[in-house]
């Protein structure tokens, strides 16, 4: 019987207690995720191709035939045993891992929270979005149109022949092109009529620019909100009814009037005034659709009937907040804009 050379017997104990020892000792002085990165290091150290252990094996050529059982076993073992601790500490170690990102990421909701300033609707958006809701509660669509408009859907269509005077109240910014920038919301029944049959019920808020004189009544830009309804049958009566409707859905009791006026696009026209501040404030133009506005967009006003109303909506936002010049609207004053 041949002797094994001690030293390959001894040689896979000593890498066996090496190697444990240097995995047993990862967690103690090094991050999970970096002790982790050291374990494949070990691994590839120990067990890999080119490793300790396959050097180990490469002696295994020189020993006795009847050596050779006995050293392949222990070689299995300490293999076994090491891929073992390997698999266990990298175990322990992503556990570790976890449990510290799951610390690292606790939420504390007792703690205080971060402050953020609180915004709050302007008074002008808040106006509309009630406007908006009345009528959509009387079953009215929103639609809308561009603010940048042509003179036929701002003018023509609308009635206001070239060179009528009505035009000289609605003076406005025209731009190189020939388009301006529109007067009214009036311009969205022309665009919506346009492309719907009727009948027709419709709310269309927007911006609108003049060129007007700037006093706590007037600003050069300004909002509207402009109804229309088309239908056969429908009266002045109907126009009335809405109008004192709404106004009342808005204000609750407030005294109002109406005035008879003129507008081209529409027959008979008024004016409905307001209470404000002591004096009749205008808060609204109305009146029944023109027949040639109906020809302009191909309805037949043999057939339908129908009214149109524009609201200013700074006008009603200072009847509704007691707000003494539109300019308050504009200027951007926390002091006022924070008591809305
Ligand atoms: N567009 C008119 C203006 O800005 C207001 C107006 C009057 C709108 C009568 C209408 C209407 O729809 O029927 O002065």
């Amino acid at each position: 019987m041949t002797t094994l050379p001690p030293n390959l017997e001894e040689q896979l104990i000593a890498l066996r207690q090496d190697a444990e020892q240097a995995l047993a000792h990862l967690a103690d002085t090094l991050t999970p995720t970096v002790a982790l990165e050291q374990v494949e290091q070990l691994r590839v150290k120990y067990l890999g191709k080119k490793g300790q252990l396959a050097q180990v094996l490469g002696g295994m050529g020189k020993l006795a035939v009847g050596d050779r059982p006995r050293i392949g076993a222990l070689a299995n073992e300490v293999k076994e045993a090491l891929q073992q601790a390997l698999d266990q500490q990298r175990a322990t170690l992503q556990t570790a891992q976890i449990q510290a990102q799951l610390a690292a990421e606790t939420l504390d909701v007792t703690m205080p929270g971060v402050y953020a300033a609180q915004g709050r609707v302007h008074p002008l958006n808040s106006t509309i979005d009630q406007v908006l809701d009345i009528f959509m509660g009387l079953g009215y669509t929103v639609a809308q149109g561009p603010e940048m408009e042509t003179d036929y859907y701002n003018f023509q269509a609308l009635n206001f022949l070239p060179d009528h005077p009505a035009r000289d109240m609605q003076d406005t910014l025209y731009l190189p092109d020939g388009n301006l920038l529109r007067t009214h919301t009036s311009n969205v029944q022309i665009r919506y009529m346009e492309n719907n049959d009727p009948p027709v019920r419709i709310v269309a808020p927007g911006r609108c620019y003049r060129r007007d004189t700037v006093d706590a009544t007037h600003s050069a830009v300004f909002h509207q909100v402009e109804i229309l309804a088309v239908d056969e049958g429908l009266t002045f009566t109907d126009l009335k009814g809405t109008v004192k409707v709404f106004l009342e859905a808005l204000f609750g009791e407030v005294p109002i009037r109406f005035r008879p006026s003129y507008f081209p696009f529409t027959e008979p026209s008024a004016e409905v005034d307001v209470q404000w501040k002591g004096r009749w404030l205008e808060v609204l133009g109305c009146g029944m659709v023109d027949p040639h506005v109906f020809k302009s967009v191909g309805y037949d006003p043999e057939i339908y009937t129908g009214f149109a109303a524009g609201f200013g909506v700074e006008r009603l936002a200072m009847v509704l907040h007691q707000i003494d010049d539109i300019r308050r609207l504009y200027n951007s004053d926390l002091r006022f804009l924070r008591q809305f």
